[in-house]
This record gives C-alpha cells, structure tokens and sequence, in this order.
C-alpha cells in the first residue's frame, strides 16, 4: 500500500527536486479580457526556454481520472463553491501549475494572471483577507509583473463569451453582468503591494503589447536574446 501511494506520487507529481531560484519568473496580469493569454503566449513563443503557465494545466492535460470535462463545468462548479473552499481550490489548481513548471526545464515562466487575478477575484466575492494573505506567500514572488489596464467596457467588447465566475457567480451571464462585476473586482486590486510592477496600455495593438514587454523585460532581467 505505501509503496503504491509512494508510486502515484512519482507519476502525478514527479519528486525531482525543485530549484526556483534557478528560474526567471514573468508575470502577466490584470482583470479578465484584457488580453493576458495573448500577450503571454507570444512572450513565451518570443522568448528562449520560456514556458507559459495557466491556472488550469492540470485539468487542461486530459488526464482521464479529471472530474471535469469542458470549461463550462469547472465555471459551474466554481460557482458552487463558498467563497473559502472556492480561494482553496483555486489556489491547488495554481500551485499544481506553477509547482509543475517549476520543476521542469523552461528557465523563464511566463505566469499567465497569476494568483493576483485571482485572489483579487475572490476578495471582491467575499473570501477572507487573512486566508488571501497566507495562501499569497505559497508562490514565488515574480521577477516581473507586468500588469495590462483596460477599461472593462472594452473588456467585455474582445470576449466572445462570458463565464458566470467573471460576471460575479451570475446565473445569466452578460455584458452588464460582467462589467458591473469586473468594476467591483478592480477595487480588490489596491490590496497588492505593486511596488516594481509595470503597466501596460492594453488598447494597444498586440505586437506593440509584445514589444514593450519585451523591453521590460529584458530591461529587468537576462532573457538571453
Ligand atoms: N491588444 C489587443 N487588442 C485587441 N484585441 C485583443 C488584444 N489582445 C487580445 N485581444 C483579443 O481579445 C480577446 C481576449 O484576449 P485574451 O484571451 O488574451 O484575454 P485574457 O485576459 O486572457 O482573457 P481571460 O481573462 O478571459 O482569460 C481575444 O479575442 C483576443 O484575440
Ligand atoms: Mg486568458
């Protein structure tokens, strides 16, 4: 029997020995819509030995023990969640994707939204600051955070469809929904301390979003281009 639970551990979540500090860890944050996936993709195409990082790998991965089968299903059973246990189980399915990348062979990860999105989400739907504040310290503090503004109004014109999560649990999810919703959560932002975070314009054309992280970037740390 110990040797069976010794054995999964192996397969599910590999015991190679982590070196973070190997790592360059980039973020790219900001509110739902505002063109995170985009612009992390790109980077981590862009960049050598860079691998993206998204909160939902694992239940991306098809593994088939994976209780979820489409989006749809994980939006509604967030949705069912309380406020705690849904902050708990957002921040597993997060510190799966980063312990994972952490321990494979990328030298850059490029964090798409990262736990601020996310634990900002969760204050503006009622979970508690000190838990926010404990889980916070389980990731490591990235090299670069580089956060996209855009007003939710224009938000919510880019997306082709609207989660109940990001319209505030709403039954009936829509473009009010989401921006009234996405309103509230913006004012959940001021808890981070942002010292050293860059800002970026996320009106702009994809490829000048590119460029000028690019510069941050590489105006923060060796990226080796
Ligand atoms: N700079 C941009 N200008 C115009 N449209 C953009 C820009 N960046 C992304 N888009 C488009 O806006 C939509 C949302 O982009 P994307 O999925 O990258 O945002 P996101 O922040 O990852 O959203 P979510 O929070 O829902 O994951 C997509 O259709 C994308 O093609
Ligand atoms: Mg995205």
């Amino acid at each position: 029997m110990d040797f069976q639970i010794r054995s999964v551990h192996c397969r599910v979540g590999g015991i190679r020995p982590t070196n973070s500090h190997m790592k360059k860890i980039i973020c790219i944050t900001g509110l739902d819509g505002v063109g995170k996936s985009t612009l992390t993709d790109a980077l981590a195409q862009q960049l050598p030995g860079a691998q993206p990082v998204n909160i939902w790998d694992l239940f991306e991965s098809q593994a088939p023990c994976l209780p979820f089968k489409s989006k749809r299903d994980i939006d509604d059973f967030l949705c069912l969640l309380t406020p705690g246990s849904r902050l708990l189980f957002l921040a597993h399915a997060l510190k799966y994707a980063v312990d994972t990348a952490l321990q494979s062979d990328a030298s850059i990860l490029v964090m798409n939204a990262y736990f601020y999105k996310y634990f900002a989400t969760e204050k503006a739907l009622g979970a508690a600051a000190d838990l926010i504040t404990s889980l916070q310290k389980n990731f490591p503090r990235p090299d670069v955070v580089i956060q996209l503004t855009l007003p939710p109004s224009m938000a919510a014109k880019r997306k082709k469809t609207f989660s109940r999560y990001e319209c505030g649990l709403s039954q009936k999810p829509d473009n009010e929904g989401f921006i009234a919703f996405q309103q509230k959560a913006q004012q959940a932002w001021e808890g981070f301390d942002k010292t050293g975070w860059h800002f970026l314009d996320a009106r702009k054309m994809p490829k000048d979003l590119l460029g000028e992280a690019l510069g941050i970037i590489s105006q923060n740390i060796d990226i080796g281009l």
